[in-house]
């Protein structure tokens, strides 16, 4: 009899999973009794501030800041998080919405176990508050938020900027320089050679405004950088692309190399390290296209400008990075980068590719094929290339979180 229990409770649990991915096609019916409860609160001030509260804190992630279903947690899902700014959504009566998010249906949490039911209530009064909340704008035209997951594709900038609020980690690391020979294996696919690193951390101003701080190991060099988005591409494609801009300094702090005695600046005054020196900058326009859900394209033209030079060095370096990512599947993706250089003292293109896996759209690792163990554009752009065509690369990798 208890063998007969437990296997029937199996089946139930087993069916229950099955019926989930079915029935979350299907319109979501809601009995009429349901249907016809009116909100006890009735929408009053003081309802609506609490249920925001609630709704900052427990649905953003998946429903976004302005209710349209675009949160950090959304990418992937499917089906979606609801849009509550639409006018399908507002048609139905509060006491639909009140059952719909008490009992829940498939990834949507039945909140009746963990929210008492005037909080329930009081998220429904904020929910059919929201499209009056809403600017006029945003309901019009929508905006395409991810033409890239990250604020870095492998080592260019991309047009991404953060959710408001939202901060991003970044470990970069790159293997020494290698090749496909004995030591390929010996030297470990060239991880026992000298690495590079760089950590950083991102945090929002606005949605379209971060700035971040960064040190990388090369050069013992703290960056510190804020990017802009200026433009956004929309879906109807009326704005056919996204532009940003983004800037950076980076402070090398190693020791200086010792100078010949006696040397001197060009106008002949007598040399001496200051602290300017130690200064780079970059500074590039990004222009970036989404062309389908899983394939986008950038172009950005970056200055950088040395402080410190060596003799018969230009201080100014100018190069066009061209990036592209195609979205494999849900989890992963390839993104490419190659770099013409304009005005560099050493024409060779930096070249990367790298397969990215991303469990969401907060969370990704890149395993990268690289020309290069710098990390900071100014590095990899103002120094040599690996030379690729002697069977010469990196290998190395990326972790991105949001949080
Ligand atoms: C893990 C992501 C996630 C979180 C967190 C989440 N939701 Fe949802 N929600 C969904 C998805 C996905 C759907 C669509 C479900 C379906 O149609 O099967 C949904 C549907 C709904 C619906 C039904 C809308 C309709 O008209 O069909 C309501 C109401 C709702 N959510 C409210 C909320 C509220 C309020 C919160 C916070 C307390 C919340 N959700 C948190 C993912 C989420």
């Amino acid at each position: 009899m208890s063998i007969y229990k437990n296997v029937s409770k199996l089946l139930i649990l087993l069916l229950s999973f099955a019926s989930v991915s079915v029935y979350a096609q299907e319109a979501w019916i809601v009995p009429d009794a349901e249907n016809a409860i009116v909100n006890p609160i009735q929408n009053s001030e003081a309802a609506i501030v609490s249920g925001q509260k609630l709704y900052k804190s427990l649905c953003v992630a998946c429903h976004g800041n302005l209710g349209a279903g675009d949160g950090v947690a959304a990418v992937g899902l499917n089906p979606k998080p609801t849009d509550f700014t639409t006018a399908d959504f507002h048609k139905q009566t509060a006491g639909s919405v009140f059952w719909k998010l008490s009992k829940g249906r498939g990834v949507m949490a039945p909140y009746e176990g963990m929210l008492s039911e005037e909080d329930r209530w009081a998220l429904v009064s904020y929910l059919k508050s929201l499209k009056v909340e809403i600017p006029k704008k945003k309901v019009a035209t929508k905006k395409v938020n991810n033409t890239f997951l990250f604020t870095q594709l492998i080592n260019t900038q991309t047009v991404q900027t953060l959710p408001n609020k939202i901060s991003e980690f970044t470990i970069q690391h790159r293997f020494g320089v290698t090749q496909l020979n004995s030591d390929f294996i010996n030297d470990f696919l060239g991880m026992d050679l000298g690495a590079n690193l760089r950590l950083a951390y991102a945090k929002a101003i606005n949605s379209r405004l971060y700035a971040e701080i960064g040190r990388t190991r090369y050069g013992k060099t703290y960056d510190l950088g804020a990017k802009y988005l200026v433009l956004q591409q929309t879906i109807d494609n009326k704005t056919p692309f996204s532009i940003a801009v983004y800037g950076n300094m980076g402070i090398n702090t190693q020791k200086f190399p010792k100078v010949i005695d006696g040397s001197t600046f060009v106008d002949g005054s007598n040399f001496s390290y200051s602290f300017a020196h130690r200064l780079s900058f970059n500074s590039q326009i990004i222009f970036a296209k989404q062309f389908s859900e899983s394939f986008s394209m950038q172009i950005a033209p970056v200055v950088i400008w040395h402080n410190l030079v060596a003799k018969d060095e230009k201080n100014l370096d100018f190069v066009i990075p061209f990036g592209a990512r195609l979205e494999l599947n849900q989890k992963s993706a390839l993104l490419f980068e190659v770099t013409p250089k304009i005005i560099a003292k050493n024409k060779r293109m930096p070249l990367s590719i790298a397969y990215e896996i991303a469990s969401s759209s907060a969370h990704a690792f890149q395993l990268i094929l690289t020309s290069t163990d710098r990390i900071l554009e100014q590095s990899i752009y103002s120094n040599e290339t690996i030379d690729y065509s002697q069977g010469k690369f990196v290998l190395g990798f990326n972790i991105k979180r949001l949080f």
